[in-house]
């Protein structure tokens, strides 16, 4: 809520009667005789954008958050003027807007139930301090509704009961209450009578959300200055609403370079160079996969960024390529600071071009990060953009650098109390000038697009691969995230999970946390429980401070670092499903990973879990949060599924026991699922890639699955030269039937599958391959229930006895 102030009494001001309606192709006025004017777009059949004004003119539409690729376009839109309100009609929405109030409640045009109903609707108050209004909205929380999203909140999933706060936020050890730490990302779903909706909130300033917490009938959000500009997005299922705003807000420009998706070992530092070699060495001789290692900020001459250390690294062309020889790809960090020193070319660069913020009167921003002093680039202006891109073509074509970790970009400022800019610095904001209070949400988000054009230019025909701290809504476009500076505490397990997943409902799929903890020392079953957990996200790194033990997977007992092998094996093993997931991911904003509410709404055993969830759309998962256990209880949701280890059958749809000692945990399969799966390399392509194995989990039924495959790097798959393979399973009491269809013009590496049956209910009897009976033995049936059959089968179909 907003407190006034004692000479901030204004209050709350309203629109009063609707006086005029204009309707312009696809957007609606609404004006009142105060001023107010509504402007109602209509996306699509499913997606409203709500923007109001109290002045009777809008300012410039412009956003960051909202990508030039987002589909537009309806089927149907009708307009009804009612004795009492308007009414909206398109094939999904029905939507009345009050003619006394403005008021706004939305119905699902098939069978008219309540989505959406204004509460108090649209307000606003006056700001007495800055100008401009505090901008607000509140709406009905409709009978047990549940609310989920906001990006790397990092308590429980399901939001309701709580408030919340939206200005990222350098948060050096956060828990579960903190609030808010490292992004914003203004967007929720709500869920009530079996629908989903969803809310994304397009302002960038100081942003609130209030899920029922001051009134238990109320939802409210609010900024502290811009527009009430949201967009409304229906589902009813929750995965529409995602891939919904995800088209919005966009997916990621490209896919990841595969190596990506391995494994990536960093620490705050490893340095020197002989430091670095054996870290790396230790991973081989181990044989441990592991396919990045990360520079952190000690690789620099005084934390200059784009220079090197020379003591600790005097050549890092060389080190660089005898890394990547060995398999390794090398991601430096570089932070927003740019140190205060008359005699580095950076900063008289950027002095020179009057590339830096400066203040509200005119004096440079000053603040204090890792180099001391710092001067910072507005990445906020076109032209400061373009030569920050530029300043990486050294590390990245001439080094060889792979990808570039940012940090620091809330933008965090060391040892002032509110830890970033004061609000008077002045941005571009590509040619809005504005405050930092507009500003500072999409200050890291700006610096990420940066770095990520000047990754992509250089690296070409390679792909770009940057990861970032801090985000707004939309930067999923250009980059990876991780969750910040944790603990190596089980809490923050918990956390670690609940935050991928709801990244991932987010928009965001393409995140993790640091792996066993940044702050404070894991122990070796904390790191194993962590390694378990780790490898189902998308972004699979372990990072820590470093000022405590290592925490390499040798750093523990033998035990550990066996376990943790098995573990990472697995990963690369997943790595065409993963990539698969990724592919479902760029193309349809279809999130990587599915809390048990997203997979299944329609059971409300799902609504309040945390702990499970769905790792692509066939793996569930339930990592093991606390010390000392064999095993735990989760939830099963729907549906029967495998347990991944011993094969059992389970029905879903119950709690249960799960044996999971140590050097295992709960995940199972759902049934009918081919899962591909690589050999095990200690890097991506460490191996030619000439058979790839599919786990196939018989079912009763019919199920679909997807395997994506292209050259792994480069853009080549965008000119159609991918490998799509579905496969359709049919089961019988005494028949299994997959049928393959083939999309894309690339010629994968391998040439054959090894089908490996789960489940089977019965023997094989009989084989036809293409229509054509073929002998057990020319599939090299081997009594172990696996298959060798070409890659280009059509149909396979096993007869049982
Ligand atoms: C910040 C980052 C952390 C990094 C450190 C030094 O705390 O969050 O990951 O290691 O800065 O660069």
């Amino acid at each position: 809520m907003i407190v006034n102030t004692e000479l901030d009494q204004k209050g709350n001001l309203f629109p009063s009667k609707v006086i005029a309606f204009k309707k312009d192709v696809d957007t609606l006025y609404f004006t009142t005789e105060n001023n107010v004017v509504l402007q109602l777009t209509v996306f699509r059949d499913s997606v409203l954008r709500f923007r109001y004004t109290t002045t009777g003119t809008f300012g410039n539409d412009f956003s960051y958050a909202i990508t030039k690729y987002a589909s537009k376009g309806y089927n149907h839109l009708q307009i009804e003027n009612e004795n009492e309100y308007y009414k909206v009609i398109t094939s999904k929405l029905i939507c009345h807007i009050s003619k006394s109030d403005l008021k706004v409640s939305i119905f699902d045009a098939k069978d008219n139930t309540l989505i959406s109903q204004d509460e108090l609707g649209f307000h606003w108050e006056e700001s007495y301090e800055y100008g401009g209004n505090i901008v607000k909205m509140s709406k009905v929380s409709q009978k047990v509704e549940s609310y989920y999203g906001l990006g790397d909140k990092p308590g429980h999933l399901n939001l309701k009961g709580k408030r919340f706060e939206n200005w990222v936020t350098d948060s050096y050890a956060f828990g579960k209450e903190t609030d808010p730490i490292y992004k914003s990302i203004p967007f929720y779903t709500g869920l009530h009578d079996g629908k989903a909706y969803g809310i994304f909130f397009d302002n960038t300033f100081r942003s609130f959300f209030d899920f029922a917490h001051e009134r238990r009938n109320v939802t409210s959000f609010w900024a502290q200055g811009g527009e009430m500009n949201y967009y409304f997005i229906y589902g009813p299922k929750m995965e529409d609403v995602v891939v919904n705003y995800t088209d919005l807000t966009g997916k990621p420009h490209q896919l990841p370079p595969l190596w990506a998706l391995g494994f990536h070992q960093c620490k705050w530092s490893y340095y020197p160079e002989s430091k670095v070699k054996e870290v790396t060495k230790k991973f081989r001789d181990l044989k441990i996969p592991c396919d990045a290692i990360y520079l952190d900020i000690d690789y620099m001459e005084g934390f200059r960024c784009f220079t090197w250390n020379k003591e600790y690294f005097p050549d890092p062309k060389r080190m660089v390529k005898e890394l990547a020889d060995d398999g390794f790809k090398t991601v430096a960090i570089i932070d927003p600071g740019i140190k205060f020193d008359k005699d580095y070319s950076i900063f008289q660069e950027g002095l020179k071009n009057d590339y830096f913020c400066k203040r509200a009167d005119g004096a440079y921003m000053k603040g204090k990060v890792w180099p001391g002093e710092c001067y910072f680039p507005d990445f906020t202006k076109p032209e400061v953009r373009d030569w920050w891109s530029g300043l990486f073509q050294e590390l990245i074509e001439d080094i060889g650098i792979k990808g570039v970790w940012i940090d620091m970009n809330e933008p965090a400022v060391m040892e002032v109390p509110n830890k970033t800019f004061p609000n008077d610095v002045r941005h571009d904001y590509d040619g809005n000038p504005c405050s930092h209070r507009k500003a500072h949400n999409i200050y890291g988000m700006q610096m990420a697009r940066a770095t990520y054009h000047g990754l992509k230019k250089f690296s070409y025909p390679k792909r770009p691969f940057v990861i970032t701290r801090a985000a707004y809504s939309g930067t999923q476009r250009y980059t990876s995230t991780w969750t910040g500076d944790n603990l190596a505490t089980w809490e923050h397990l918990w956390i670690a999970n609940v935050q991928a997943q709801r990244m991932a409902m987010s928009g965001f799929s393409f995140a993790g946390s640091d792996i066993g903890g940044f702050a404070e020392q894991p122990q070796g079953e904390l790191f194993t429980r962590w390694i378990q957990l780790g490898i189902f996200h998308p972004f699979c790194r372990v990072h820590s401070s470093g000022d405590h033990g290592d925490q390499e997977p040798w750093a523990f007992d033998e035990d550990v670092t066996d376990i943790v092998r098995k573990f990472i094996e697995l990963r690369y093993q997943l790595l065409p499903y993963l990539y698969t997931a990724f592919w479902n991911y760029i193309n349809e904003g279809t999130p990587i990973l599915k809390s048990l509410v997203l997979f299944d709404q329609d059971d409300v055993h799902t609504h309040y879990r945390t702990d499970e969830f769905i790792f692509g759309d066939k793996i569930l998962v339930c990592p093991v949060l606390e010390p000392n256990a064999k095993g735990r209880r989760m939830y099963i949701p729907n549906g029967n599924w495998f347990n991944f280890w011993t094969d059992e059958l389970v029905k879903g749809g119950k709690e249960m026991w799960v044996d999971a000692d140590i050097d295992s945990m709960p995940i199972f399969i759902k049934e009918g699922a081919i899962i591909p799966k690589y050999p095990v390399q200690q890097y991506v392509g460490e191996k030619n890639i000439d058979e790839v194995v599919l786990d196939v989990y018989f079912k009763k039924g019919k199920e679909q699955s997807k395997l994506f495959d292209d050259a792994h790097d480069g853009y080549d798959y965008k000119k159609g030269r991918y490998s799509l393979r579905t496969f359709k399973l049919t089961g019988k009491s005494k028949e299994l039937i997959i049928q393959q269809h083939k999309e894309g013009k690339y010629i994968t590496t391998y040439n054959t599958f090894k089908l490996n049956f789960h489940g089977l209910p019965f023997m094989i009897e009989s084989i036809q391959f293409d229509n054509v009976d073929i002998s057990l033995s020319d599939v090299k049936m081997n009594g172990d229930n696996t298959m060798i059959i070409d890659k280009n089968f059509a149909q396979l179909h096993i007869k049982g006895k």
